[in-house]
């Protein structure tokens, strides 16, 4: 057959020669044999082996394949969330005195983590601004600089990193959180990118029941990561990775759905006087909207806008909404906000706060699944409620 559509892959992958239409939740943590030696070979097998449920697991392999063959992959390896994603990518890559170039705009855990931990340990970080053509290159010119680390579209402001320019760079690795994109909207690695990651819990999964993160690209990097995480352990659950199998099956419709809602509530809310500013890869006012366009098919469920007021403007606008639920996920059936200087990105300094773009009067919208229409109504109704 010709090379499928990604909206049938959806479909058909991850099955591994199962027959059953759903995939089975394989509980067991552990695997008998029939003694010392076929213990012993399962050993030695690693990740191949039916060993133990922390080196690999029936149901949480099916989810790896599915991902890896969405993401045009050799591999992939999935994780207990995105942040045990990314801390076993770093931990598995670098080493004290180690450099790592990230991107100012990233989610909050992420900044978190790579200015407490990752610093702890004696490694080495830069953040660049990925809006300014040319800024990762220009870090990750050390000699020392071992892994470069962007998120395109970056939460919570949509800020884009050029995914040419990343995948270009040399030094020895470079990681994409395609998070915000899915699968269904860009590949990272098509670029050249090393490993694209994702926190399954939002889009993928997308229904608020599963935490997970994973990483995709060749088979002999996904397989050094292995051999780090079985010690670290941040091991998927085989119940996470089975409604996360179920979630892809039906991620094209929801994110084609999600992004037209999307793109729609941005442009209206563009035209709204007590808006400042939206944010949206797909709004030709985005300035990287020709980017978006470059390496994106479709541009997200979520959307960012800036409203004057600050904080306490903000507390009434989101109190007004009766349809629309605060809340800190995204990706999911229903549409949720956020305000990230004082949930997604809280504890952060001033400076990260302003790097990310988290400002006092930015909210974050993750569109869902419910009709346009109501939606739009309920926004309509909140900016009604507050007074500026
Ligand atoms: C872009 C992005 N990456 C990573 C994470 C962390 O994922 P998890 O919550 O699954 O650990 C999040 C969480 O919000 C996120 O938005």
């Amino acid at each position: 057959m010709a090379d499928k559509n990604r909206d049938t892959t959806a479909i058909t992958t991850g099955r591994n020669g199962a027959r059953a239409l759903a995939s089975d939740i394989s509980t067991s943590t552990t695997w008998s044999s029939s003694g010392l030696d076929e213990t012993h070979n399962e050993a030695v097998a690693g990740r191949r082996s039916k060993l133990y449920s922390r080196y690999t697991n029936p149901t949480v392999r099916q989810f790896e394949t599915a991902i890896a063959e969405l993401e045009g992959a050799e591999d992939a390896l999935a994780f207990g969330s995105g942040m045990g994603a990314l801390a076993s990518v770093v931990f598995a890559l670098c080493s004290p005195g180690d450099h790592i170039v990230a991107q100012q705009q990233l989610y909050g855990g992420t900044i978190a983590f790579l200015n407490g931990p990752v610093r702890r340990m004696g490694i080495n970080v830069t953040f660049v601004d990925a809006t300014i053509p040319g800024a990762f290159t220009a870090a990750a010119k050390t000699p020392r600089t071992m892994l470069v680390i962007a998120e395109t579209p970056a939460n919570p402001a949509l800020a884009l990193a050029d995914l040419a320019e990343l995948g270009a760079i040399a030094i020895p690795f470079t990681v994409v959180d395609s998070t915000f994109a899915t699968p269904m909207s860009q590949q990272p690695l098509a670029h050249g990118v090393n490993l694209s990651l994702h926190s399954a819990t939002k889009g993928i999964g997308g229904h608020n029941d599963a935490l997970l993160g994973v990483i995709a690209g060749e088979a002999e990097l996904i397989d050094a990561i292995w051999a780090y995480s079985v010690l670290h352990g941040a091991t998927a659950s085989p119940y996470d990775a089975h409604n996360a199998l179920r979630g892809i099956r039906t991620l094209p419709v929801r994110h084609e759905r999600q992004c037209a809602s999307a793109m729609h509530l941005a442009a209206w809310c563009e035209q709204q006087a007590k808006c400042n500013k939206v944010y949206y890869p797909g709004l030709t006012s985005h300035p990287q909207h020709e980017l978006a366009a470059r390496q994106m098919s479709s541009f997200g469920s979520v959307f960012a806008i800036d409203i004057p007021g600050g904080i306490d403007v903000c507390r009434t606008f989101i109190s007004a909404l009766q349809l629309v639920r605060p809340a800190t996920s995204l990706g999911g059936p229903e549409t949720l906000i956020c305000h990230p200087a004082t949930s997604t990105h809280f504890g952060l300094d001033e400076e990260s706060l302003s790097g990310a773009l988290a400002s006092d009067g930015l909210m974050r919208i993750s569109v869902g699944l419910e009709h346009v229409d109501d939606l739009r109504h309920d926004f309509a109704q909140a900016f009604a409620a507050i007074n500026l």
